[in-house]
């Protein structure tokens, strides 16, 4: 009885077996026939930094790869590409974005600003100034991301949109420390600058300045 309960196990296996075998032919040529696709360019109007470009890109590219590749704009930076670090930040239509997970053919049309259209080297944004003067950072990857995420983070702030650890969601108070780390915590910093940062971002939110 346990032979014959094997046998049909194995007689069962083998048509499992033998059915994978018969449709993982169409399965691989289905795969194969999808990448062997063309790419599918569509053109792009994308306004960076008061600048009009028209572009041809490829329909996956990210708003991200269209900065640094097409345009050549390389201050903003690719660090997990996942939207898990924040080092791609930028301001689009004056709300911060992560670039790589953003495709460029969605914002046919739109205001981007990147760390290059912030300030400039003569005349610094007053958060540029700031981390400068409060060492708001190390090795620097982070930054233009941190930068442009604090600037779009305090004009929400000015809208009174609360965040997750607002005490008061109809009368938004005061912007704290903790405030200021809940709002920011979707941009890491792997040289864990964050004390300054924090100094940083305050400096510009009260003009008081001050070391954390
Ligand atoms: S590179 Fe975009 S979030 Fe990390
Ligand atoms: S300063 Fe190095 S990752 Fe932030």
């Amino acid at each position: 009885m346990v032979q014959a309960s094997a046998a049909m196990a194995t007689v069962h296996l083998a048509g499992c077996a033998s059915s994978a075998a018969t449709t993982s032919a169409p399965a691989q040529t289905a795969v194969a026939a999808t990448v062997e696709q063309p790419p599918s360019l569509q053109p792009v109007t994308l306004h960076v930094n008061g600048k009009r470009h028209r572009i041809e890109v490829d329909t996956r590219t990210t708003v991200l790869d269209a900065l640094r590749e097409n345009l050549g704009l390389k201050g903003s930076k690719k660090g997990c590409d996942h939207g898990q670090c924040g080092a791609c930040t930028v301001l689009i239509e004056g709300r911060r974005t992560n670039a790589c997970l953003s495709l460029a053919v969605m914002h046919d049309g739109d205001e981007i600003t990147t760390i290059e259209g912030l300030g400039t080297p003569d005349k610094l944004h007053a958060m540029q100034a700031s981390f400068l003067k409060h060492d708001g950072f190390q090795c620097g990857y982070c930054t233009s991301g941190q930068i442009c995420s604090s600037v779009g983070m305090l004009a929400e702030v000015k809208m009174g949109m609360p965040s997750h650890v607002t005490p008061d969601l109809n009368a938004p108070g005061p912007l704290t420390d903790e405030e200021i780390r809940e709002r920011m915590s979707g941009n890491l910093c792997r040289c864990s600058a964050y004390p300054n940062i924090v100094a940083s971002i305050r400096q510009v939110a009260t003009g008081q300045g001050g070391q954390a």
